[in-house]
């Protein structure tokens, strides 16, 4: 029996922070409704292309695995904000860790991208197709944003997170999944002038989240309950051997109700929202990333993770994890050094858009 198990693990937030009281001289809204609605303090703002996000948790990972790029079989490169499309996104990061013999994919599952890829590739190293991988979860979301919406522009942060899954002989890994997407629901977040359709009609570039909060966090609670659900009676898991939860960050809120359906306990949960708000893809694997240098994964644990985003996508996945907690090498990667503050970001998008000026 071939295992998938992971192996390394890094991370890449950028420097540039953006706390509530910065985006309240920027709309209407207040620390106050932020922090209660969400949970969310501040986030993250990125001064560089989300391939440089990506490259530099990849390199960490692939550190802490003592694993050389040449010998990676295959990138997955989960992502909603591409820097490009053709040729994709994680060819970049190949090119530049000097992976020559991977394999690369984008990945768009929206916020569930990462936790879809994981299942995947887990899948194909169980299956013997390959054995070490890279999955990555990069995202750029301020690129995207839209500083006159509130209801979505608080929630979201820039960050990247990776891990190596390799082939083992431990039992270890990922060992159940369930993924899903909720049928009639695409219009409920969506950004309709990202893509050809819009270029096709040659409507102006005027990219927007549309957003539909409260009819998303029914949905996101149904669809995490329902796959934590499956993956627990697909392995005979109980409840009470469950040693943490690594949920999609989107809302504190949104978590509790999750957690509370499944009558697990709080306690084993790993926010990080509200440091970094909902980095889409890359909420989990930088939350992993978190728990791994608190201390809080320990060998042979069972972990579980959850997710839901656009589409609406949604999924779950069961991981026992191996032996080893700490990282074998540290990485040297490091991004440029940022010069601006998060707000001086901002508003720089801010002119920008009013402009209608392609950003640098
Ligand atoms: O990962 C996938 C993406 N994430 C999500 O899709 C998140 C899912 N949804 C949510 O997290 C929550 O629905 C939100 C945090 C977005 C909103 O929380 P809510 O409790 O569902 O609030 P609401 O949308 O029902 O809005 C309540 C009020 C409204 O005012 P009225 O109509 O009651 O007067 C909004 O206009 O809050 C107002 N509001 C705001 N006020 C201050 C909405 N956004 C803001 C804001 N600041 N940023």
């Amino acid at each position: 029996m071939i295992y998938a198990e992971i192996t390394g693990w890094g991370r890449c937030l950028p420097p540039a922070v953006l706390a509530n009281r910065d985006i309240e001289t920027i709309m209407d809204t207040s620390d106050e409704w932020i922090t209660t609605r969400s949970g969310i303090r501040e986030r993250r703002i990125s001064h560089v292309p989300n391939a440089a996000l990506g490259e530099v948790a990849a390199l960490r990972a692939l550190a802490a695995a003592g694993v050389d790029a040449r010998d990676v079989e295959l990138i997955a490169y989960a992502t909603t904000t591409p820097d490009e499309v053709v040729p994709n996104t994680g060819s970049i990061v190949q090119n530049r860790i000097g992976a020559v013999h991977a394999g690369v994919l984008d990945l768009n599952a929206a916020c569930s991208g990462f936790l879809y890829a994981f299942n995947m590739v887990s899948d194909m190293i169980r299956m013997g197709s390959i054995r070490t991988a890279l999955v990555i979860g990069s995202e750029r979301l301020s690129s995207l944003m839209n500083w006159s919406r509130r209801e979505s522009a608080i929630l979201f942060g820039d960050g990247a997170g990776a891990v190596v899954l390799q082939a083992s002989a431990r039992e270890s890994g990922f060992f159940a999944g369930k993924l899903g997407c909720v049928p009639g629901t695409r219009e409920l977040l969506a950004i309709p002038d990202f893509g050809l359709d819009a270029i096709a009609q040659f409507r102006p570039l005027d990219i927007s989240i549309d957003f539909s909060g409260p009819e998303i966090f029914k949905h996101a609670v149904k669809g995490m309950g329902d796959a934590c659900e499956a993956v627990l009676a697909q392995s005979d898991t109980r409840l009470d051997q469950l040693d943490l939860i690594i949920p999609h960050q989107a809302n504190v809120r949104i978590v509790e109700a999750v957690v509370r359906r499944l009558g697990a306990d709080m306690d084993k949960v790993v926010l990080t929202l509200a440091r970094y708000a909902n980095t889409s893809t890359s909420t989990i694997p930088i939350a992993l990333c978190e728990a791994l240098e608190e201390g809080r994964v320990q060998p042979g644990m069972t972990i579980l993770f959850t997710a839901f985003g656009a589409g609406l996508t949604w999924g779950a996945s069961l991981l026992k994890w191996g032996d080893r907690t700490s990282p074998l090498g540290l990485s040297d990667a490091e991004l440029p050094p940022c010069e601006q503050t998060g707000l001086e970001l901002v508003q720089a998008a801010i002119a920008r858009r009013a402009h209608q000026q392609p950003a640098s």
